[in-house]
C-alpha cells in the first residue's frame, strides 16, 4: 500500500503541534509506521525563518516566499521523501497552504502562491486536516504560552484564517479545534485509522 502524506494546517494557537505529536505516538502504539515533521524545518533556511518569526531579522514579503520555498525543498528532500521511501506515513505540521495563507497580500493572492508551489512540483498531500478556531481564542492560547511571534496578532490571524478558506482543497477534513485537546485528538485519531487502514 502506498504511504500517505498527511498535512495539518491551522492558524497559530490552533493546537496543531502538540496534536500532531500525540497522534503520531498513538498511531505508533497501534503499529502504524508513522513519523511527523514540521515546516519551517530545523535546517539552514528554516533557522533563518525562525529568526524572522522571532522579530530578530526583517524580511520583505518576497524574501519570505523565497526562503519558505527553499526550506520546503529541504523538508521534502531530507525529511519527507526518504521516509516515504522507507515506508513511513508522514504527518506534516504545516505545508504550502500555510505559505498561501500567511504570505498572501493585496499584490500576491493566496491562489497565486498555491500555483507557485505547484509549479515547483512539490508532492501533493493525500489528506489535509484543518484545525478551525476563532482567532481570538487562538491568540489567547499563544499569549498564555508567552509567545509573540511575527504573525501573532488578531488582525493578521483573522486575515490568515480567511485566506485558508479560499485555498484549502475541497476534500479537506475540518476539525473543531475549540473542543478539548482530548476530543480533538480522538476525532483526528479515529479518522486517521480509517484513512490508513
Ligand atoms: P508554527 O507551526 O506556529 O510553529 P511554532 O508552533 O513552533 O511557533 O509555525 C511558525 C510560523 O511560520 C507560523 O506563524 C506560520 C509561519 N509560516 C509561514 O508564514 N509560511 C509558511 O510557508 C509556513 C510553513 C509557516
Amino acid at each position: 500500500m502506498k504511504q500517505k502524506l498527511i498535512v495539518f494546517e491551522g492558524i497559530d494557537g490552533s493546537g496543531k503541534t502538540s496534536l500532531v505529536q500525540k497522534i503520531t505516538e498513538e498511531l505508533n502504539k497501534l503499529n502504524f509506521k508513522v513519523k511527523n515533521f514540521f515546516e519551517p524545518t530545523k535546517y539552514e533556511h528554516g533557522l533563518k525563518i525562525r529568526e524572522f518569526l522571532q522579530n530578530k531579522i526583517s524580511l520583505s514579503k518576497n524574501e519570505q516566499i523565497q526562503l519558505f520555498l527553499k526550506d520546503r525543498k529541504d523538508s521534502i528532500s531530507k525529511n519527507i521523501q526518504p521516509n516515504l521511501d522507507s515506508e513511513f506515513h508522514i504527518i506534516l505540521d504545516r505545508y504550502f497552504y500555510s505559505m498561501a495563507a500567511y504570505q498572501s497580500d493585496e499584490s500576491f493572492s493566496s491562489e497565486k502562491i498555491i500555483q507557485l508551489n505547484l509549479d515547483e512540483k512539490f508532492l501533493l498531500p493525500d489528506f489535509v486536516f484543518y484545525l478551525e478556531i476563532d482567532p481570538k481564542i487562538a491568540l489567547s492560547r499563544t499569549a498564555k504560552r508567552g509567545e509573540s511571534e511575527f504573525f501573532e496578532n488578531l488582525d493578521e490571524l483573522t486575515r490568515v484564517a480567511n485566506e485558508y478558506k479560499k485555498i484549502l482543497p475541497k476534500n479537506t477534513i475540518y476539525v473543531d479545534a475549540e473542543k478539548s485537546s482530548e476530543e480533538v485528538l480522538e476525532f483526528c485519531f479515529k479518522k486517521l485509522i480509517l484513512l490508513l487502514s
